[in-house]
């Protein structure tokens, strides 16, 4: 059990992670810092600490819209971030203009981060998850153990639950591993996908495969088609969970994790979604699948696609 826990940002994904954290009892405090007024995170906590009694769960929640409230915290679990939604004159702001927002608002996430949990662990989800993670690192300057994007957890549990849909098994069967950015060429590694460690073809025809491949590319645009507004949180925030559990309980557990390459796959500076060890220190180790040569060149189209992301964040820097 850590002694506290912040998550940054009180909306959808951040209130299933702040009741999540009570029940699962994660650490002795969780802290929730929104800037939404009149005290949005502060009524957030009130309504799930005064539920604590009926779960039996003592962890103190405490919500702010300032953010001395994540002072000392153990882990930062980041979701700020605005969605993109009509202006009120109607119009919908372009893709750039939406990026220079949330990374104004990173910005002031990571000063609340330097100042206030500068030893912290922190998992990023807010998106574009290629480009917070980039700029929060960018202003951080970490060891690149102690911080790490939340993706391809979620990813790979899409992919593994549209397989054992087909294949007619449970989803506790089905291994699976997206790697790369959290963009439409992310890549699903049909050779790791197993199914109680054999081969997913066994069960899966490769049409099938192919398109259970192209809905996981096209997941999270399908929950949003849906739901008419918002995105999907519900999974988001058990991946983060997962991410954090295996830091918090030492578990070693191998995930794909959005990890800062520094050589590894060939790549310098960027995050990237590959396997890792998470443990307490928090990316314990990368490591490097061997990929075909056409799953090499798929992750090297990623990469190109993560890399132009960050040429963006550095040249909208300030
Ligand atoms: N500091 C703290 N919180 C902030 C800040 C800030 N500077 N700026 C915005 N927020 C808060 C908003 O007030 C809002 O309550 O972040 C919250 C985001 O919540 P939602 O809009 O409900 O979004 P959610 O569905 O939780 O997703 C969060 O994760 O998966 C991604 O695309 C998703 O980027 C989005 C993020």
């Amino acid at each position: 059990m850590l002694n506290k826990i912040a998550v940054i940002g009180g909306g959808n994904i951040g209130g299933v992670l702040v009741h999540e954290i009570v029940s699962r009892k994660l650490a002795r405090n969780v802290a929730l810092v929104d800037v939404k007024e009149p005290d949005f995170a502060a009524g957030k906590c009130l309504d799930i600490a005064e539920g604590s009694p009926v779960i039996g769960s003592d962890v103190r929640v405490k919500g702010a819209k300032v953010y001395d409230v994540i002072e000392g915290a153990d882990m930062v679990i980041n979701t700020a971030g605005v969605p993109r939604a009509a202006r009120p004159d109607g119009s919908l702001p372009t893709r750039e203009e939406l990026l220079a927002t949330n990374l104004k608002i990173t910005d002031f996430v990571s000063e609340g981060i330097a100042r206030f949990a500068p030893k912290a662990i922190i998992i990023s989800i807010a998106n574009p998850l290629d480009a917070i993670v980039y700029r929060l690192q960018m202003n951080l300057k970490r060891d690149r153990a102690t911080i790490m994007g939340m993706a391809g957890v979620l990813d790979s549990a899409r992919y593994r639950m549209f397989i054992a849909q087909e294949a007619g098994v449970s989803v506790a069967s089905v291994a699976a591993m997206v790697l790369g950015g959290h963009g439409d060429d992310m890549l699903p590694i049909r050779s790791a996908c197993r199914i109680a460690g054999m081969p997913v073809e066994k069960f899966v025809s490769p049409e099938k495969l192919d398109a259970i491949e192209d809905r996981t590319r096209k997941a999270g645009g399908e929950v949003v088609k849906l739901l008419g507004s918002g995105s999907a949180f519900v999974s988001p925030a058990w991946s983060a969970l997962e991410m954090a559990e295996a830091i918090i309980y030492d578990s070693r557990k191998i995930m794909p994790v959005s990890a800062l390459l520094q050589g590894e796959y060939g790549v310098d500076g960027l995050f990237v979604g590959v396997p890792v060890i998470l443990g307490k220190n928090g990316v314990e180790r990368i490591i490097e699948m061997d990929l075909s040569t056409a799953e090499k060149a798929m992750f090297a189209k990623s990469v190109a696609s993560v890399r132009k992301t960050a040429d963006e964040v550095v040249a909208m820097k300030k």
